[in-house]
């Protein structure tokens, strides 16, 4: 076990460093092939490269949406391309919630009543699309090289589980899982995409035949949703207090300053090891994550109705939902590192949902180990069940190596309430709005629209 453990410490400060040279080569990659290029990035984010627009400039330099981009908006906000005719991608990544969830739920309810919830808490689309890395996972050949390998950890690909490694295979499970918008399948899609006020627009652009094959049509109203995804600015304003602040256009106050350094000390907090906060070379902005898996051991939430089956359990990387990587139970239970921009405007934290105020999110990290009590369910002998969201069998695999996460119960917690304050006031300089983007780059949809 302690091999394993002084290994994943290892890990992670090898891997913070390969992350941050990810995301200087990906800016590098996008200013050379001019980031203006919508397609080009489209196609790279296809090639899966991660492909960056960097800078709060960089984004307003980039051109008006190309018209599949145009189209794939229109896809997006749709609701009756849904079985309740009510539900959109932005019903759940709602545009004003950074594209994250529009209410405190757990889990959203979908299905053709919209009665059904899903088991995992709504991510934020804002900043990850097109950084996001393909589903790398190197596997190791022993027992002894997996335990001792400092730089393979998994990461990358789409979802809590990195299921995806496109965006246009991403948008198709939502449009047929039972949960969400629940086509039965691609001529349930297609017809109510023949039937749209845009089906003429699509015929356009996609050709006067193009409903002719349903998985065809399919394909391009995904791939049309992907490019809208990738080009439009409002996915990554970089419009927050922390932008300014690194463009040197706004000081910290001295209590979101002090949180900054609690959130990076890796004594303390310890949050910037896998929330990374350093801007890459040639100014990339971070985006507060290093796209890597980990398990935190949050606490199971009664809210999801799926845990009214004490025998289910959400393992993440090895399933239920995803179903290729179960081989190795070293994995299970890892969820991937979430943004953290915007994330003080979120009411539901964690891929379960578990927590609704960041305070309580914050807590959990610093009191998980010193006060297991308050976070977790009691077994039938009244004795508290650490990690009680993983089976028992699963429990070794969370993270007990990385501060704070390494106490013991009794101890003083990393941080205390003013502690808190501070890295809360730090975390909200993470939210866009607070200045308006430098450059306007012209309301991008309807101009591409109207334009014939
Ligand atoms: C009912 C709510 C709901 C609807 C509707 C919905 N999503 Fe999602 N979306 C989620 C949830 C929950 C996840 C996390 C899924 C997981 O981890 O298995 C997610 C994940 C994603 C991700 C991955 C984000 C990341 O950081 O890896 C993308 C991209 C996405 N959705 C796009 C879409 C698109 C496009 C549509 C419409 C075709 C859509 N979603 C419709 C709830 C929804
Ligand atoms: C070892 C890597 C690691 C460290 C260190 C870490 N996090 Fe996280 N963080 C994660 C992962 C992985 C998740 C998602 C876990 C899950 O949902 O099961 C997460 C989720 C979160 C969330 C919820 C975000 C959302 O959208 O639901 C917040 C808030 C957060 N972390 C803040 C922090 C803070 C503050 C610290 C420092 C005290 C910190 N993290 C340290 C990996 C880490």
């Amino acid at each position: 076990m302690t091999v394993l453990f002084a290994s994943h410490t290892a890990r992670r400060a090898v891997t913070a460093a390969l992350a941050a040279t990810a995301a200087a080569v990906a800016v590098f990659g996008v200013s050379e092939a001019h980031a203006a290029d919508a397609a080009d990035a489209a196609d790279a984010a296809d090639a899966a490269q991660p492909v960056a627009v960097a800078t709060a400039k960089q984004a307003a330099q980039s051109v008006p949406y190309s018209d599949v981009a145009a189209l794939g908006k229109l896809i997006f906000n749709d609701p009756a391309l849904s079985a309740s005719g009510r539900m959109s991608c932005a019903s759940c990544h709602s545009p004003a919630h950074a594209y994250g969830p529009p209410n405190g739920l757990a889990a959203q309810f979908g299905g053709p009543d919209l009665r059904s919830q899903g088991t995992r808490a709504v991510p934020t689309l804002a900043y990850v699309l097109n950084r996001t890395p393909v589903w790398t996972h190197v596997q190791a050949a022993s027992i002894y090289e997996r335990l001792t390998d400092a730089d393979s950890p998994p990461s990358g690909g789409f979802a809590w589980d990195g299921r995806f490694n496109t965006l246009h295979d991403q948008a198709l499970f939502p449009l047929f899982n039972a949960n969400e918008m629940a086509n039965r399948d691609a001529g349930d899609v297609v017809a109510k995409l023949e039937r749209a006020p845009y089906a003429a627009r699509f015929k356009q652009v996609f050709g006067e035949t193009i409903f002719v094959s349903k998985d065809t049509a399919l394909r391009q109203a995904m791939a049309a949703v992907e490019r809208y995804e990738l080009e439009d600015p409002g996915f990554r304003p970089y419009t927050s207090k922390f932008d300014a602040y690194l463009d040197g256009r706004a000081q910290l106050t001295a209590s979101e300053m002090r949180g900054k350094k609690l959130f990076d000390d890796p004594n303390s907090g310890n949050c910037a090891s896998c929330h990374i906060d350093q801007p890459g070379a040639n100014g990339a902005h971070p985006l507060f994550t290093d796209f890597q898996f980990e398990a935190l051991g949050v606490p199971r939430n009664p809210e999801l109705r799926a845990n009214r089956d004490p025998k289910y359990y959400d393992e993440g990387l090895c399933g239920p939902i995803r179903t290729d990587a179960a081989k190795n139970r070293l994995y299970c239970g890892l969820f991937k590192t979430p943004t953290l921009r915007n994330v003080a405007t979120r009411q539901v934290f964690f891929h379960n949902g578990r927590f609704h105020t960041l305070r309580d999110a914050l807590r959990f990290y610093v009191e998980r180990d010193t006060n297991p009590a308050k976070w977790y369910s009691k077994d039938a002998h009244g004795r508290v069940v650490k990690f009680d969201d993983l089976p028992p069998e699963l429990r070794a695999n969370i993270d007990t190596v990385d501060e704070p996460l390494t106490r013991k119960a009794g101890e003083r917690p990393a941080w205390n309430a003013r502690d808190i304050d501070d890295v809360i006031a730090f975390l909200k300089t993470l939210n866009d709005g607070y200045l308006p983007a430098p450059t306007k780059p012209s309301a991008p949809a309807p101009t591409t629209l109207t334009k014939r």
